[in-house]
C-alpha cells in the first residue's frame, strides 16, 4: 500500500502511460478502426464489447458500462486506491515523484523498520521449526494448525531468552535504535542495554496490504502468562487504525465475493481461512474506524461483523453506523452460539454451521432491538414503557415505513400474542413521534429528505444532460460556450454535474477543457466520463447545441418551480420560490416576443 509519502504529477504520469500497452497486459486487444477491442475483464462475455480508444485516452465496456482511464483501470482491476494506481503507473513509466513528504533520512528509517520486521519474522519462523520451538509446535498442533498452515501465515516462535532476537539481528547489522523503534526490543528499566520484547510467545506477523511485515502479535503459550496477547505498539510503519489482520491474503476473495468477514482474533481469521472463508480479516483489538471503512468500501459491499455480542467492538460498530451508511457499505451483525468464537465454532461444528450464522445475520437495527428485548423484559406496563422508550431511540433515525415494520417485529418478539398488536404499535410509534418533536424543537434543521428530492433524475432529463455533456466533452470550443452559459447546478444528475464542474474549473484556471485530465477517483464518475468520451457524436451543429443549452436551462427552471420541496412555513424559501417563478415567466415572455427593452 502506498503510504502517501510521495506526490506525483498526475498529468505527466497519464501522458507517459501507454493505455493500449497497459490494458494489453491484461486483455487481448485487436485493432478495429481507430480503436482496440477485446473481451471485458470486468464481466463474463463471449463477444467483445470492451474497447480502448487510444486517442481519446479512455477505455469503455458497452456490456457492463464500466469505463475510465489508465488509473481507474488499475484501480478496478487490482483494487488499488487512486494514489496507489498513480504510484504504480509512475514507477512503470520511470517517473520520479515531484515531492516526497519527508526527509530522505526518514524514508531510510522506514525501510530499516520493514527490514527489521522481515528479519525478525524469519528468525521466529526458524525458531518455531527448531529445537527451542517444541512447546509452540505442540500448541499449534493442539489448535489444529498444521506446519504448512503455520508457514502460510508466517507463524513463528520467540524463544525464552532475554536477548535471542537482539543478538541475532545485531549480528545482521541492525542497530539497537532501529530494533527499539520497530518495537522488537525494549530499553531495560534498570541499568544499561535492551531486552527482547517478545519472549516465549507464539509469534503472529501482521502484514500490510503489500505483504510486508509491519508488526507482531505474540500469544502466551500458557494460561498463566499475562497478557494473553502482546502486540507491537504503534510505530512509524504500523497504525492499528489502518490495519486489518490478514488483509493481504483476503483482499482477492473479498473483491470476488463482495463481502468481508471481520472477526476479533488472529486465530479466528486463521480458522476462517482454513474452512474456506478466505474473505476473513480481524481488526486488531481496536474498534473499526473511519480508516478501516475507507479501506473496506473499495473492496466489498457488505461487512459481516463476527464480534462477541457483548464486546466493545459491537457497540463501537453500532455507533459508527452512519460511517458505514455514508460509505454505502452494508453491515451485518453475526451472532454465534453462546460461548463460541469463529475459531471454536468452525473447529467443533464445521463450515456449514458458520455459513448459516452468516445467513442469519442481523441488520444493526434488528440487532439492537433484539438486545433491548433481552434487556427489558416487558412483563408489565412499566417494563413495556422502558422497552418502548429505549426502542424509540433506535427507531427514530429510520423512515416511516421502516419504523412501522420494525415496531411490529419488536412487539411480536417481546410480547408475542399478549396484547393488541396495532394498538401497541401505535403506542410505540407515538414514542418515536415524541422524539421527533423534541428533536425539532432542539434544532432548526428540518427533517431529512429535502436533499434527496433533487436526486432522482427523470430519464428524459438524464438523456438531455448526457447529450449536452457529450458535446462538452468532445468539443472544447463548445465546452467554453457551455461553461459561460450554464452553472453546474442545472445538471440534475450528480455524476454529470461533477464532470461539468471539473470542466468549468479547468476553463476557469485558463486550461483548455480536457476530459482526460479530470481526476475521477470513483468508479462511477470514471465510467461516466469514459462513456461520454467514446460515444459516437452526431455532427456538431451550432444551432442544435444551443438548443440543448436552452432546453437544459428550462428543465432546471421547471424543477426549481416544482413545489414539492417547499415548506410553506419557511418564509425565505417561499420568497425565493416566487422570485424564481417571476424570473422564469419573464424569460419566457422574452423568448415569445423576442423583444428586450
Ligand atoms: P480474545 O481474548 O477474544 O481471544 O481476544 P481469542 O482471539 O479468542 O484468542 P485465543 O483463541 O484465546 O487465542 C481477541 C483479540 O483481542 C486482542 C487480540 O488481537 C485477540 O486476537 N487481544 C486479546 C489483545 O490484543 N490482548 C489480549 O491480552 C487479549
Ligand atoms: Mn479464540
Amino acid at each position: 500500500m502506498t503510504d502517501g509519502r510521495s506526490r506525483y504529477d498526475v498529468d505527466q504520469v497519464r501522458e507517459r502511460t501507454d493505455l493500449v500497452a497497459l490494458i494489453g497486459q491484461h486483455v487481448t486487444l485487436k485493432k478495429r478502426g481507430g480503436r482496440h477491442i477485446g473481451l471485458c475483464p470486468f464481466h463474463q462475455e463471449k463477444t467483445p464489447s470492451f474497447g480502448v480508444d487510444e486517442q481519446k485516452g479512455f477505455w469503455h465496456c458497452f456490456g457492463c458500462g464500466k469505463g475510465g482511464d489508465a488509473f481507474t483501470f488499475l484501480m478496478q482491476l487490482e483494487r488499488l486506491s487512486f494514489p496507489e494506481a498513480v504510484e504504480r503507473l509512475a514507477e512503470r513509466a520511470g517517473i520520479q515523484p515531484v515531492e516526497t513528504f519527508e526527509a530522505p533520512q526518514r524514508k531510510e528509517e522506514r525501510d530499516f523498520l520493514y527490514e527489521a520486521n522481515a528479519a525478525a519474522a524469519a528468525a521466529f519462523a526458524v525458531a518455531l521449526r527448531g529445537n527451542t520451538g517444541t512447546v509452540a509446535r505442540q500448541y499449534l498442533e493442539a489448535r489444529g494448525i498444521t506446519p504448512d498452515v503455520a508457514a502460510r501465515f508466517g507463524l513463528g516462535y520467540a524463544p525464552q531468552r532475554w536477548d535471542a532476537l537482539e543478538s541475532h539481528l545485531r549480528k545482521r547489522g541492525f542497530s539497537t535504535e532501529v530494533l527499539a523503534k520497530a518495537g522488537l526490543i525494549l530499553a531495560r528499566s534498570h541499568g544499561e542495554g535492551y531486552i527482547d520484547r517478545f519472549r516465549h510467545r507464539l509469534m503472529i506477523p501482521i502484514y500490510d496490504r503489500r505483504g510486508r511485515v509491519v508488526a507482531f502479535g505474540g500469544r502466551a503459550l500458557s494460561a498463566e502468562d499475562n497478557p494473553k496477547y502482546l502486540n507491537t505498539a504503534e510505530t512509524p510503519i504500523f497504525h492499528k487504525s489502518r490495519t486489518l489482520y490478514a488483509l493481504h491474503l483476503a483482499a482477492e476473495t473479498i473483491g470476488k465475493r463482495g463481502r468481508v468477514i471481520i472477526t476479533e482474533g488472529y486465530f479466528d481469521v486463521i480458522a476462517c481461512h482454513l474452512a474456506g472463508f478466505t474473505e476473513a480479516v480481524a481488526s486488531l483489538g481496536t474498534a473499526l474506524g473511519e480508516e478501516h471503512v475507507q479501506i473496506l468500501r473499495r473492496l466489498a459491499e457488505r461487512v459481516y461483523l463476527v464480534y462477541d455480542a457483548d464486546s466493545a467492538g459491537i457497540n463501537a460498530a453500532l455507533r459508527s453506523q452512519a460511517l458505514f451508511r455514508q460509505a454505502e457499505v452494508e453491515v451485518r451483525i453475526v451472532c454465534l452460539p453462546a460461548g463460541h468464537d469463529p475459531d471454536t465454532l468452525l473447529r467443533n461444528e464445521g463450515a456449514a454451521v458458520f455459513e448459516r450464522c452468516l445467513e442469519e445475520s442481523l441488520a444493526p437495527v434488528e440487532f439492537e432491538l433484539q438486545r433491548l428485548v433481552q434487556q427489558h423484559p416487558a412483563r408489565d406496563a412499566e417494563g413495556r414503557l422502558h422497552l418502548f422508550r429505549a426502542a424509540a431511540k433506535v427507531l427514530q433515525p429510520l423512515s416511516k415505513l421502516e419504523r412501522a415494520e420494525y415496531a411490529l417485529r419488536l412487539i411480536d418478539r417481546a410480547l408475542g400474542s399478549r396484547g393488541d398488536l396495532t394498538e401497541l404499535q401505535q403506542a410505540l410509534l407515538g414514542e418515536v413521534a415524541a422524539l421527533d418533536r423534541s428533536a425539532q424543537r432542539g434544532s432548526t434543521r428540518r427533517p431529512t429528505e429535502v436533499a434527496g428530492a433533487n436526486q432522482a433524475a427523470s430519464t428524459a432529463d438524464a438523456q438531455l444532460e448526457r447529450e449536452l455533456l457529450t458535446a462538452v466533452v468532445q468539443h472544447p470550443d463548445f465546452a467554453v460556450r457551455a461553461a459561460a452559459a450554464l452553472t453546474p447546478e442545472v445538471f440534475n444528475h450528480a455524476g454529470y454535474r461533477a464532470i461539468f464542474e471539473a470542466i468549468c474549473a479547468q476553463i476557469a484556471q485558463g486550461q483548455a477543457p480536457d476530459a482526460r485530465r479530470i481526476v475521477a477517483e470513483d468508479e462511477l464518475t470514471a465510467a461516466l466520463i469514459a462513456a461520454l468520451a467514446v460515444r459516437d457524436m452526431l455532427p456538431l451543429n451550432q444551432t442544435a447545441l444551443d438548443g440543448l443549452l436552452e432546453r437544459l436551462r428550462d428543465e432546471y427552471d421547471r424543477r426549481q418551480a416544482q413545489p414539492q420541496a417547499l415548506d410553506l412555513t419557511d418564509r425565505a424559501a417561499v420568497e425565493a420560490f416566487t422570485a424564481k417563478l417571476r424570473e422564469r415567466s419573464q424569460r419566457f415572455a422574452l423568448r415569445q416576443y423576442g423583444t428586450e427593452e
